[in-house]
């Protein structure tokens, strides 16, 4: 491919707070930069169909605080399949779109990497999930609105968990991480947080139990992460019913209204300087990387150490949880 001249974008896999923050930030910073920019609509489906919609400045007006993706979303199984990808290349060229920026989570970038080794093309990626489980970036767009929103729902989960001396399991999203569930649970005040990573080590349900969480206090919100493997909180609340029915335990499942909201200023802060650093990456002849953030500053992330799993939860704050809700 020659210079770049335009430049696509796309929004894809689970929405994110912040989405509309990084599709302005991309689109004023490209047209600041001289660069034409055309919206791909519901992500790599698009691309396929084809929905591509020149982008100018106004295109993005009146976003920054609104939750979800004025470009829409889609999870993509046709873009799994080479004949898929081979139609949306077809559509990228026929549109003039040198170069891609694509916003989303670990499927996103697979889905990047993967047109980018086959058809050659520039493609810089945003960390755009609330479950913040992508490698090389210590935040994720639309994780800290997510953990607010958790933040939120235990703050009202307590007073009937305490009203009616109940133990109360709230199931937070996560895909297969625990930072929300961990962090919620810190921000929270919650008694636990049992997380899929701690999963293997040791039975975190009856840790609970075993430390008597009952000892100072007559009920207890414990975040768990999703994790099918466990049946999630409705799998603990089945297993407390059998081996300690002697709690009346309660089962709150949050879901999708983790991915909604307008996003806090610190997810839109965040998403504006990816965005703008995803242009200034393109300038610099960047190509297969995600752009993230590490000690405050922007860094540049191969997507295979993106999707590496290289980050961990730190464990420790299972620890902390603990010993700050005695
Ligand atoms: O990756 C974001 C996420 O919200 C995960 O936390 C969750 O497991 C998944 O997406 C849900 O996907 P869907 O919206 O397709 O049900």
């Amino acid at each position: 491919m020659g210079a770049i001249k335009c430049i696509g974008i796309l929004t894809s896999g689970g929405d994110a707070p912040g989405m509309n923050a990084a599709i302005r930030a991309v689109t004023r910073t490209a047209i600041y930069n001289g660069f034409k920019v055309k919206g791909i609509m519901r992500g790599y489906k698009g691309l396929i169909t084809g929905e591509i919609i020149d982008f100018t400045s106004s295109s993005v007006s009146n976003i920054i605080q609104k939750g979800g993706t004025i470009l829409k979303t889609a999870r993509c199984p046709e873009f799994r399949e080479a004949e898929g990808r081979q139609q949306a290349y077809e559509n990228m060229c026929k549109a003039e779109i040198d170069a891609l920026v694509v916003i989303g989570g670990d499927g996103t970038i697979t889905g990047a990497q993967t047109l980018a080794r086959e058809f050659d093309v520039p493609i810089v990626a945003l960390p755009g999930t609330i479950d913040n489980d992508l490698s090389g970036t210590d935040s994720t767009i639309g994780y800290d609105t997510a953990l607010n929103t958790i933040m939120e729902a235990v703050d009202k989960l307590r007073d009937t968990a305490t009203s009616h001396e109940r133990l109360f399991f709230m199931e937070v999203m996560g895909n297969t991480a625990g930072y929300l569930a961990l962090n919620g649970a810190l921000a929270s005040g919650a008694e636990a947080a049992i997380i899929p990573e701690m999963e293997t080590e040791t039975d975190q349900l009856k840790n609970l139990i075993d430390n008597g969480f009952r000892k100072s206090k007559n009920s207890a919100i414990v975040l768990v992460a999703e994790n099918p493997a466990t049946g999630g909180a409705m799998g603990l609340a089945e297993r407390v019913k059998k081996e300690f029915p002697q709690y009346d335990a309660r089962v709150t499942i949050l879901g999708h209204l983790q991915r909604g909201g307008s996003p806090t200023a610190s997810d839109r802060i965040l998403a504006s300087r990816l965005g703008a650093a995803a242009i200034a990456a393109l300038k610099d002849g960047q190509r297969n990387v995600m752009i993230g953030i590490h000690n405050m500053e922007m860094v540049y992330v191969p997507f295979s150490k993106a999707l590496g799993r290289s980050k961990q939860v730190n464990k420790d704050k299972v620890e902390l949880v603990k010993i700050l809700s005695i």
